[in-house]
């Protein structure tokens, strides 16, 4: 069974886990967690570039990243983000996809409902994840989407139309619950909620931010299994400190 498939089998019957990774070293530790999907996030703009939004990440970038998770990971089906305007026209949108397959991905995933984007992928077999309510690529700022019931209808309308389209799943972003609860029940691909609430078919988490990597960003949503800001920082105190008094390096750290 491919792994579209996989993922599609779960809804209604097992939670589906996704996290990014953009990175060799945390995807190898992904891979082998039961972790079911790995997100090469454009999120990177922000956790690694130090971007204020998604907004600048490039293709070259994107590849780079995904080229580095690809390496990490054995077992872990790779969904690549298709950048801002990489998906603009399907043309341009198919080549580029089809270079995240040849870097070692497996799927896409794309913001917005794109119909033309999402018809030339699923025309050319390539898994294609969806994405509705707050939309990084397109947004000014971070905010709640479908509080209206203008926002909530077209959010609603995206999603069954993507649906409809063949996407493989959904990304369900910073939603009120009850309207996350209606998609989820209504669309056939499952549905994966990030600040969408626990009636979605899956969750997924920005890596870094589970992780406690920036204790100075804390949306409502994350919740922090993990306090890794923390972690480095006393043991580069500690470094610091051996160093300083001369307690580092030992006999047991230097060769003879
Ligand atoms: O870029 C990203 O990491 C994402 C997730 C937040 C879903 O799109």
């Amino acid at each position: 069974m491919d792994f579209e498939e996989r993922i599609k089998q779960k809804k209604g019957r097992e939670k589906i886990i996704m996290l990014t990774a953009y990175d060799y070293q945390i995807a190898k530790i992904l891979d082998g967690m039961k972790v079911d999907l790995i997100l090469v996030g454009d999120s990177l703009g922000m956790v690694v570039q130090g971007n204020r939004d998604t907004k600048s990440v490039t293709m070259e970038e994107m590849i780079y990243h995904t080229r580095a998770v690809v390496k990490g990971t054995k077992e872990t089906p790779i969904i690549a983000d298709m950048p801002i305007h990489s998906y603009d026209k399907p043309e341009e949108c198919l080549k580029n996809a089809q270079r995240f397959l040849e870097t070692g991905a497996h799927g896409v995933k794309i913001e917005g409902n794109k119909p033309e984007a999402v018809k030339a992928l699923v025309r050319a077999r390539i898994p294609v994840m969806g994405h509705v309510g707050m939309l990084p690529q397109m947004e000014e700022s971070y905010r709640l989407k479908g509080k209206t019931a203008e926002e909530a209808d077209k959010i609603f309308a995206d999603a069954t139309q993507l649906d409809a389209q063949g996407v493989f799943s959904i990304v369900l972003e910073c939603i009120p619950e009850s309207l996350a609860t209606k998609i989820t029940s209504k669309v056939k691909a499952p549905t994966i909620g990030i600040g969408a609430g626990k009636y979605c078919d899956g969750q997924v988490l920005v890596i870094n931010d589970m992780l406690g990597m920036d204790s100075g960003f804390k949306p409502k949503f994350v919740k922090r299994y993990a306090d890794l800001e923390t972690v480095v920082k006393d043991a580069v105190a500690e470094f610091r400190r051996d160093v300083s008094v001369g307690k580092y390096p030992d006999k047991e750290h230097t060769y003879h």
